[in-house]
């Protein structure tokens, strides 16, 4: 006989997936409501308008992908390319090498502004090889996860705008954790993902475009054959499944059939938003930045290093390095067998270096910032590390009383 499923519990400091919220894992016990059940596509409109808040955008097109994260990376890049147009992807970190995946499947021709994965580009920098490689669109990302850097994009969104260039941004892991302005950036075509810090469980992609984008896609809708007035298209999109312009058709007021949508996630997303809009986004800024400030003050109380440059540290992620003589892989699974946590290790050069701690959504709470840290230490002292011992709780206390 198969056993009944039972799922320990876990503290989840990785950056990403994070705990889910409880409102979040209630909501999606709900009943089953059919996909053009009225009051289905209410909860659908509702999730459209509070999907914009935190990319800070009035875009009339908002709204959800199924599928992980990358469906939406794909389906926005794919929306926007044909082959042979050129794409700029500036690199410091893996997840744009990703991006430059899925355009060159989509037989762009992709240039990639490469540097170390220790700090962001300078602006300029971006906007000059975007002067020399005249690309149609500059994908990028805002908050690697790889390696905990986030990148300014002020400027460069302001550039491409004025010369007809498509900026494209994964926010994948700064959405809902840290101030966003698509809008004022300058950013025609903006993703994000449930798992981070929505704290809702993968499985959804949230996007966000501009009329520029719309044109685009309104200009390459071809409807599937078989529902009646057929329309078709001298340049589809190559993917059915992540068409944007059905799924914009789908999401709108023509609600054209296209998949059957996972109703319980979109539950889950709703109160995802909700409960981040009624805490209110600047509340929610103020606790993932707090609880940043408290571990990272843990971590240098233990006598640890944090890798790459400061000042464009990601609030929601933190790695750490790997202090020398100890198996980082040892120490993960001691946090997870033991202490019921679980941090990330991370990618390429960086595996086996650092260690990524997340600061996320739901999961971004002091008390499971002062778990991490303590267990970190008892793991740490477990195998012989020099720390500092007493000395990370006390850090980050501090910044937790003081304040
Ligand atoms: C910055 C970034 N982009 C994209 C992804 C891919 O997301 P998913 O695994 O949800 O497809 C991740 C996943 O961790 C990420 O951190």
């Amino acid at each position: 006989m198969p056993k009944e499923l039972n799922v320990p519990s876990r503290t989840l400091m990785t950056p990403g997936p994070v705990e889910a919220h409880p409102n979040v894992l209630k909501a999606m016990g709900s009943s089953i409501l059919g996909q053009f059940d009225p009051n289905f596509l209410e909860i659908m409109d509702e999730v459209k308008e509070m999907i914009k808040k935190p990319f800070g955008t009035k875009n009339e097109q908002a709204f959800a992908v199924d599928g992980t994260s990358r469906s939406a990376l794909e389906a926005a890049l794919i929306a926007l390319i044909d082959p042979g147009d050129k794409v700029l992807i500036p690199a410091f970190g893996r997840f744009a090498y990703l991006l430059g995946e899925i355009c060159e499947r989509a037989q762009a021709e992709v240039k990639f502004l490469e540097k170390d994965w220790e700090s962001t580009f300078d602006q300029n920098d971006i906007i000059e090889s975007i002067k020399d490689f005249q690309p149609k669109i500059v994908a990028m990302i805002h908050g690697e996860t790889a390696n905990g850097q986030m990148q300014a994009l002020d400027k460069i969104g302001a550039y491409c705008q004025r010369n007809h260039i498509f900026l494209m941004v994964d926010m994948v892991a700064t959405y809902g954790g840290v101030p966003i302005k698509v809008d004022d950036w300058g950013i025609d075509v903006a993703v994000a993902g449930t798992q981070k810090c929505v704290s809702v469980p993968s499985g959804m992609a949230l996007i966000t475009y501009n009329q520029r984008v719309k044109d685009v896609l309104d200009a390459r809708y071809q409807k599937e054959l078989g529902l009646g007035d057929d329309e078709r298209s001298d340049d589809p999109i190559v993917s059915n499944y992540l068409d944007l312009s059905q799924l914009q058709r789908y999401w709108g007021k023509e609600r054209i059939n296209h998949h059957t949508e996972a109703t319980s996630m979109v539950y889950a997303l709703h109160e995802g938003l909700r409960v981040i809009l009624n805490e209110g986004l600047n509340n929610v800024y103020v606790r993932h930045d707090k609880n940043n400030r408290a571990l990272v003050a843990g971590i240098y109380a233990m006598g640890l290093e944090i890798y790459g440059e400061p000042t464009s540290k990601m609030p929601t992620v933190t790695p750490v390095k790997i202090p020398a003589d100890i198996d980082g892989e040892k120490v993960r699974e001691l946090l997870l067998n033991q202490f019921g946590v679980e941090i990330a290790s991370s990618f390429g050069d960086l595996k086996g270096k650092i260690w990524r701690i997340g600061n996320m959504g739901y999961s971004s709470r002091h008390e499971n910032v002062l778990h991490v840290l303590a267990s970190l230490e008892g793991a740490l002292s477990y195998y012989g590390a020099n720390i500092n011992k007493g000395e990370a709780i006390k850090a980050a206390l501090d910044i937790y009383n003081k304040e």
